[in-house]
């Protein structure tokens, strides 16, 4: 396994077919305009090539599990608009760029994330059969995006509810970054035909790796470069933010984040070794 040459097969995969698929949407301007704008903004791309190497971890193909992989960045990038809009953390810069809503408006911006998330099932279905599989990687899917997982972090988030205590923090971001990371490992496990309990590891693997991941960017807001994030630092405790490092400390926090990461490489076995070492690297990231 040669990690670099395959996260840049991966990645290539997800930039083409992102690419092509904006060339065929049919919305009127502005929409048509202000999805691109965020989808196509560059971005690390995590979630798709994570659902790409599940599914060839367990002996499934690129080809079958790219309208998934593209799907779920549709989902990622519409969270990420709707997240940066001014009634939730309201920034201004996105992937290097200004935010969409400072582009496009607010209605837009808000139209924009609408129509992500329904493109997003469009695609899935439009690339997928009625086969058993596929089904379990769009109930996957579904599950992480919604009121159990992405979306039920968010409110989580808005409602900051720090006498809840480290369990309401642990399940915030749990569901609101670990959802989606769960929906890319266990759907490309599941586009491969993998079992029911092998899916069910690869969903608990994402879990513990989104909450390793989010005390990562908790972190890299407080520590990391603006310039290298292509967002603003220093959010998180101007807006009194709810996070591992604000409740218990740097060093509470990365330890936390430390335990997350082997947990999820625990689960993780020897079956993955590409997504062994994109488990290790996500602790080491400067963006
Ligand atoms: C940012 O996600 C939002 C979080 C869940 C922390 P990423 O750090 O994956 O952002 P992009 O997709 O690379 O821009
Ligand atoms: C991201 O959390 C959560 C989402 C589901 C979008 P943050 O609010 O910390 O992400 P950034 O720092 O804005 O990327
Ligand atoms: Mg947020
Ligand atoms: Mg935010
Ligand atoms: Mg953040």
């Amino acid at each position: 396994m040669n990690f670099k040459e395959d996260y840049a097969r991966y990645l290539q995969r997800v930039e083409d077919e992102l690419a092509r698929l904006c060339r065929t949407c049919p919305s009127p301007e502005p929409l048509r305009s202000a999805m691109e704008y965020s989808l196509l903004a560059g971005g690390k791309r995590i979630r798709p090539v994570m659902l790409l190497a599940a599914c060839e971890a367990f002996g499934g193909s690129v080809e079958e599990a790219l309208p998934f992989a593209c799907a779920l960045e549709m989902i990622h990038t519409y969270s990420l608009i709707h997240d940066d809009m001014p009634e939730m953390d309201d920034d201004d810069l996105r992937r290097g760029k200004p935010t969409n809503h400072k582009v496009y408006g607010q209605g837009m911006a808000l139209l924009a994330g609408d129509g992500l998330l329904s493109w997003a099932f469009e695609t899935m279905l439009a690339g997928a059969g009625a086969s058993e599989k596929h089904l379990h990687a769009m109930r996957a899917l579904a599950r992480a995006a919604g009121v159990s997982g992405m979306v039920s972090g968010q409110c989580r988030d808005l409602e900051q509810k720090p006498e809840n205590g480290e369990e309401e923090l642990y399940r915030l971001c749990a569901e609101k970054t670990g959802a989606l990371l769960s929906g890319a490992a266990e759907a490309g496990a599941a586009v491969a035909g993998a079992d029911e309990a092998t899916r069910l590891r690869m969903r608990r693997y994402g879990a513990a790796l989104g909450v390793s991941f989010q005390i990562k960017d908790d972190l890299l807001d407080i520590e990391g470069d603006a310039a290298l994030l292509g967002k603003a630092t220093h959010m998180d405790e101007q807006r009194g933010k709810m996070t591992y490092p604000h409740l218990l400390g740097l060093d509470r926090a990365k330890r936390v984040m430390e335990e997350q990461t082997a947990l999820a490489l625990d689960l993780l076995g020897t079956d993955a070794p590409f997504l062994t070492e994109l488990t290790r690297r996500l602790l080491k990231r400067d963006h």
